[in-house]
């Protein structure tokens, strides 16, 4: 007998069913089978918020919450982050391999020559208020580009859309740091082409009036490991995103900016925001206790501890306290560094924690790090979203060269009326009825 089965009975018919595994799962639609006769429409699964449904097979991005495991095809993040840059990274995610010595470089270069926007661009920034929340910007600019570039619409032509994905990586932080220009009423700084990704951000956002920026290398490089962190994480909320809107073959451009619209909730990529929000109302170390009590008698969450994948600690987590400590040391620190080891530490010998295996993770010690670099809590999705452009159009790209890959619809149970007559107003119950 077939051992690669699973076998349902229909207790309502008597009917037995073999279902074949496929790669550990089971195929929804075979349980369209399970039927009580030929009108039945067969059995649906009911899996809200997909905590248990593969919504597509990917080779990108591989994870093991259990062990706290990140591999970006194959390669551990660690190593990724010890040995790689941002934009080596970056080719890997999308091309499946590492690049060689000469691909980088036509690589790089292809990136670079794509960080300028169209004059038209600043005028889109101009319209915010100087107090606009960056995400807004970021996210209305990246949307903007969709009419910049209305090829990018031919989705299925694979040289439009590796122009598109150039295009997007080389400006989304061209975009960031206007956002940030803007809403200190400073001038645009246009890009500088000898700099590294991370040096022409660091640039783009502080340079004044001096000649040439100076990007401090340990900043730079601790700004790249940080991209390199954020870059992938397999199916999350806001690449769900992309992949969805990417499915009805919307531009990359407008795709991209429905996807960092989810990365901007407090729940995903705005933890990071938040828990420094969390610090600055802890306020002290010996406050640390309190709050703790408060957040397991249920008001609100730790912010930047829990995920959906790891019931471990977060292994991105680990690297950016690491990084954190190489900031520290030239940027003098950050008080609220000692408030988050305490909280830490709390948490990690707290039974309500552990039950729950609620570990740090990506967005707890981010924060610190970039408000020590001089970003403000504003600004701290917008980090997040630059480096996930990556990713998502990694996954976009996967989506679209997918054969089973179609117009993303999902099912419902319906729970509302059966079918009833429209009432004429002048018979209606006169009950008010708030909306
Ligand atoms: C990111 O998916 C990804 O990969 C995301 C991400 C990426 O790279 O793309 O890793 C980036 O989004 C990281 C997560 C950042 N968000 C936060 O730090 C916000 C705080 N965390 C939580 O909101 C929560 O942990 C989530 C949203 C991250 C995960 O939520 P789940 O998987 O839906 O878990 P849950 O809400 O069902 O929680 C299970 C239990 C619940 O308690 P009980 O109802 O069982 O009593 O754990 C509790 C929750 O109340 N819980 C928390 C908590 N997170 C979960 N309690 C206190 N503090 C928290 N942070």
């Amino acid at each position: 007998m077939d051992k690669e089965v699973v076998n349902i009975v229909d207790r309502r018919t008597g009917a037995a069913y073999d279902l074949p595994f496929f790669k550990g799962a089971v195929r929804a639609m075979d349980l369209r089978q399970i039927k009580t006769g030929p009108e039945d429409f067969g059995v649906m699964t009911y899996d809200p918020a997909f905590l248990n449904t593969a919504s597509c097979q990917s080779a990108i991005t591989f994870i093991d919450g259990d062990k706290g495991i990140l591999r970006y095809r194959g390669y551990p993040v660690e190593q990724l982050a010890e040995n790689c840059t941002f934009l080596e990274v970056a080719y890997l995610l999308l091309n499946g391999e590492l690049p060689s010595a000469l691909e980088l470089k036509q690589w790089v270069e292809a990136i670079t020559t794509h960080t300028m926007l169209h004059e038209t661009t600043k005028k889109f920034l101009e319209g915010f208020r100087h107090n606009a929340h960056p995400m807004g910007m970021f996210i209305s600019t990246v949307a903007a580009l969709s009419t910049v570039y209305p090829e990018s619409r031919h989705v299925l032509d694979p040289e439009i859309r590796r122009l598109q994905i150039r295009r997007l990586i080389g400006k989304v932080p061209t975009i960031a740091a206007y956002t940030y220009r803007h809403s200190l009423g400073f001038p645009y700084v246009y890009p500088d082409n000898d700099l590294s990704y991370a040096a022409n951000f660091m640039n783009m956002l502080w340079k004044m009036v001096e000649p040439k920026y100076q990007a401090n290398p340990v900043l730079a490089r601790a700004l790249d490991i940080l991209f390199i962190l954020h870059a992938d994480h397999e199916q999350n909320c806001s690449t769900n995103v992309m992949r969805a809107v990417g499915s009805s073959q919307a531009d990359p451009f407008l795709a991209t900016a429905a996807a960092a619209a989810a990365l901007s909730g407090p729940l995903h990529g705005g933890a990071n925001e938040e828990v420094l929000r969390m610090l600055d109302e802890i306020g002290t170390k010996d406050r640390v206790h309190a709050y703790v009590d408060s957040v397991k008698a249920g008001k609100g969450k730790l912010m930047g501890f829990g995920h959906r994948v790891y019931k471990n600690y977060d292994p991105r987590a680990r690297i950016i306290k690491w990084a954190a400590g190489k900031v520290f040391e030239v940027t003098g620190g950050n008080p609220k560094l000692e408030i988050a080891l305490e909280l830490e530490r709390i948490a990690l010998e707290d039974e309500y924690f552990i039950k729950r295996k609620l570990y740090p993770n990506v967005d707890f010690y981010s924060g610190i790090m970039y408000q020590a670099m001089g970003f403000r809590p504003e600004m701290f999705t917008v980090l997040f979203a630059i480096p996930r452009t990556v990713g998502w159009l990694a996954q976009w790209q996967e989506m679209i060269e997918d054969p089973e890959q179609k117009i993303a619809r999902p099912r419902q149970i319906y729970t509302g009326y059966e079918a009833r007559n429209v009432v004429p107003m002048e018979k209606r119950a006169a009950a008010a009825v708030t909306a």
